[in-house]
């Protein structure tokens, strides 16, 4: 039993919507939400500002070494992370930059670093965490472990519509390329590849509403006691 209440792992490829899914079911339960995807994002801005090479594995082990992160708790939910006590915010959510979070998060050794920071912040429960790895090796024993996988084609449709209404004007295959050639890395790296953990309740979001999912997926934590 945690202090704070049970920790819930979403894990699943980027544009399953993960991320609108776990902080809507933390807002019902009073939980905390955070997307770990921001660790290495963050990481990557760093790598990106001191012009390192994403692929220099002892170099990416280094600057994450020296990061510090806190998270503070927003009344809706989300751990707000600071880096080094500057909040980075919009900037992390360039699609440039989660391309470059995608190989940079290959290093297993940085990714050790990022796990510790992680099981940290979440250790003492009343936490939903969302990212690749959370149910496989950030939080084994999460008590309710999710997977949440949609088509890519699916997913690149809800991209594409997500950047037309920030104003922007999206290409379409563009946006499909980029999603597959993610999925490829994030799940044949040698370092946690994604996969759905033992015993997560695995949901094809392909065909469903984000209040569907959240129903579902709140329907099947109320079988936990906290
Ligand atoms: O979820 P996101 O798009 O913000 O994640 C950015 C990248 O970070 C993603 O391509 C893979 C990596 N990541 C990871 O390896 N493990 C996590 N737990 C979260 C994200």
């Amino acid at each position: 039993m945690r202090k704070n209440g049970l920790v819930i792992s979403i894990d699943g490829t980027a544009g399953t919507g993960k991320s609108t899914v776990g902080k809507a079911v933390a807002q019902k339960l009073g939980y905390g939400f955070l997307s770990t995807g921001e660790l290495y994002r963050a990481l990557a801005y760093k790598v990106y500002e001191a012009q390192l090479l994403p692929q220099d594995g002892a170099a990416v082990l280094a600057l994450a070494q020296r990061l510090t992160f806190t998270f503070v708790r927003q009344p809706d939910a989300v751990l707000k992370m600071h880096v080094d006590g500057e909040y980075l915010g919009s900037k992390l959510h360039l699609e440039e930059v989660g391309n470059v979070a995608s190989q940079v998060s290959t290093h297993k050794e940085a990714r050790a670093v990022l796990t510790e920071k992680m099981r940290q912040a979440g250790q003492d429960g009343g936490i939903i965490m969302e990212g690749r790895d959370i149910g496989t090796v950030v939080f084994p024993d999460a008590e309710v472990k999710f997977y949440l996988s949609a088509t890519a084609q699916q997913r690149a449709k809800r991209r594409v519509k997500q950047l037309q209404e920030a104003g922007e004007h999206p290409d379409y295959d563009k946006i499909l390329a980029l999603i597959e050639e993610r999925d490829y890395r994030d799940s044949h790296r040698a370092a946690s590849p994604l996969k759905p953990a033992d015993g997560a309740f695995i949901i094809d979001t392909s065909h469903m509403t984000l209040e569907q999912v959240v129903e579902t997926i709140l329907e099947k934590i109320s079988h936990y006691a906290a």
